[in-house]
């Protein structure tokens, strides 16, 4: 059902189309387990271009690509391609179009990943577009909740830190809307939730409450997602420095959370969850991380029909 598909938004997901993902996420963790030798990507090649830094994004998809025995190119910086020479991203994509069948792309700009399927007779998978989307993330985000709570649906969740400049939190609200779930945002005043976002989840019927006391949020959410504060995303350091820090998720918080919350951060933390709280059981953010790699293996199966 995604055959040949590109994947830009969480928006464009059916819950249909989703259990499909998370299906065949589990699928794939199993034979993982089992270390069965999998060939679904066999003679195709998956061209990963990051345009900015990452760690779990990049390594997932491409450990995905090759756990299903594809072949991987790659530009790990935005310096390491002729985009540094000035050349468009149209051209590049229009190129590299020319060398692979599936195309994963990270770039700074907001709406870039849809720029590069407009170029692209590939099918393009978007691995964050600046401040936009990050739906591989959120897809990633979901199967984690699955896995921790047993259910995606009536559940509080409180999204905590960044919210106007992290994109993971932008494509994960999307979803849990989908689901119908109760959502609690934090952050700094100025790093609040756009209000289109906000608005598109109310419309999808979920409630949404913005309150500024982290203790109450967590007295009554099974889950905290922290986001990081998007230090690249600050025209001036000033107003960065400003905010960094204005939160921490310690174990003197998870004392006055709800028994049972699950901690969850799309990584890297920077110091906005102290090391002690790795300990704790409901800690679930390698896991999460870890959970990235079957649900991008899922992805690059589906979009290519090898499934
Ligand atoms: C996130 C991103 O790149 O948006 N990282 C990730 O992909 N796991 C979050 C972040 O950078 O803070």
């Amino acid at each position: 059902m995604l055959t040949g598909r590109d994947i830009l938004t969480t928006r464009q997901f059916t819950r249909e189309e989703l259990s499909a993902i998370l299906g065949t996420a589990e699928g794939f963790e199993s034979a993982l387990r089992e270390r069965k030798a999998l060939k679904n990507l066999e003679n195709l090649v998956v061209a990963s271009l990051f345009f900015e830094p990452s760690t779990r994004t990049r390594l997932s998809f491409e450990t995905a690509a090759l756990r299903l025995s594809g072949r991987v190119v790659s530009v790990s910086e935005a310096g390491g391609s002729s985009m540094a020479k000035g050349e468009s991203l149209a051209d590049t994509i229009r190129t590299v179009d020319g060398y692979a069948d599936i195309i994963v792309v990270r770039h700074p700009q907001k709406g870039a990943a849809q720029a590069a399927a407009d170029n692209a007779s590939h099918p393009v998978i978007n691995a964050g577009d600046g401040t936009g989307q990050h739906p591989t993330q959120a897809l990633l985000d979901l199967y984690t909740i699955l896995k921790e709570k047993g259910r995606l649906s009536g559940l509080t969740l409180t999204l905590l830190g960044d919210l106007k400049n992290g994109r993971t939190v932008h494509s994960l609200s999307y979803l849990m809307a989908l689901y119908g779930n109760r959502m609690i945002l934090v952050s700094p005043p100025s790093l609040a939730m756009p209000p289109e976002i906000v608005a598109e989840a109310r419309a999808a019927g979920t409630e949404v409450v913005e309150i500024p006391d982290v203790e109450a949020a967590v007295a009554e959410s099974d889950i905290i997602y922290v986001t990081r504060v998007q230090r690249e995303r600050f025209a001036d350091p000033a107003e960065y420095e400003s905010v960094k820090g204005s939160y921490v998720v310690d174990m003197r918080l998870i004392a006055r959370a709800k028994p049972g919350v699950t901690v969850m951060h799309p990584l890297p933390r920077v110091d906005e969850i102290a090391t002690e709280v790795d300990e704790y059981e409901g800690a679930a953010y390698f896991r999460q991380a870890h959970n990235g790699l079957p649900v991008r293996m899922a992805l690059l199966a589906l979009v290519s029909g090898r499934i």
